[in-house]
């Protein structure tokens, strides 16, 4: 549903021609940025544009999304203007086999940049969801989906910002305002995100999307809360793995050893910490 731009004055609507200048620069990887008040879904419209050969670095906003997607088929949704939600054309020179880390380099992107700028610390859960604490309790904050569209990646993030206890999808669910964000202007953490991804993504791209040389596998693993826990994964096809997560491989998958020692390396499913971290 859409309600007025003036319905809460709490969620002031992102302008649009001033983020664009801000974010776009001569040698940048950004080459446009629209912002939407509504559209089904920011994945699904870069989709179709890469079809139709939309390029590389094409940013697209919405304020709000009807028929928001998450990972494994899964929906997203939220309040308009209550978070930040958009999706990026990428168009890799890498080698394909290295595309999976993709949405890794997104989540510590939007890590390092929310946890620096917001205030508040976030850390990822294998692969790539956002986590933050709100009163003591882990919770999710954002999540990423990465769709290959031909011979380009779209990547989309959905981030929780001014949601509120009663408007949670899942009590899971946090956001920055619940876990005290000393900043929750929607067009600063944009800002930061986008400056963020384009260094580190530049810094992947000139090493050919090795994650050993450009330093993504070692700081995807200094923000992964996932990392020396006791999971359960709930694989597809039904099946699930207990044990501790021991390291994330040269592919970004997440390796488990369970409880006989034995050392499996899982590339696509749902994880779930079953024990709180130790501090
Ligand atoms: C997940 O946690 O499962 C991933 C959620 C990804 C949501 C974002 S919102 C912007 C973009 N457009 C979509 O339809 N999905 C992503």
């Amino acid at each position: 549903m859409t309600s007025s731009q003036w319905s809460d004055l709490d969620r002031p609507p992102l302008r649009g021609a001033q983020l664009e200048r801000a974010v776009l620069r001569p040698g940048g990887l950004w080459t446009s940025l629209r912002v939407v008040a509504e559209t089904g879904s920011t994945n699904s419209d870069l989709v179709a544009r890469a079809a139709e050969g939309a390029e590389a670095g094409t940013v697209l906003v919405a304020e709000e999304q009807t028929a928001g997607r998450g990972r494994l088929e899964r929906s997203w949704s939220a309040p308009a203007r209550s978070g930040i939600f958009l999706s990026m054309l990428l168009r890799p020179s890498a080698p394909k086999e290295r595309w999976g880390w993709l949405p890794l380099l997104v989540g510590v992107s939007a890590a390092s940049a929310l946890s620096q700028v917001a205030g508040v610390e976030v850390r990822l859960k294998w692969p790539n969801d956002l986590l933050v604490q709100v009163g003591g309790e882990e919770r999710k904050l954002g999540g990423i989906l990465a769709e290959l569209a031909g011979d380009a990646v779209v990547v989309g993030i959905g981030l929780n910002v001014s949601l509120r206890e009663d408007e949670l999808p899942v009590p899971a669910a946090g956001s920055l305002l619940l876990a005290g964000a000393a900043v929750t202007d929607r067009e600063t953490l944009l800002r930061a995100l986008l400056r963020t991804f384009d260094e580190l993504y530049t810094d992947w791209a000139g090493a050919d999307g090795e994650p050993e040389a450009s330093g993504l596998r070692a700081a995807y693993a200094a923000q992964c809360a996932t990392l020396g826990r006791q999971v359960r994964v709930e694989l597809p096809g039904g099946r699930e793995l207990l044990g501790e997560a021991v390291a994330v491989d040269g592919d970004g998958r997440l390796v488990v050893r369970d409880s006989a020692g034995e050392e499996r390396a899982v590339g696509a499913g749902d994880v779930l910490h079953v024990r709180p971290q130790q501090r």
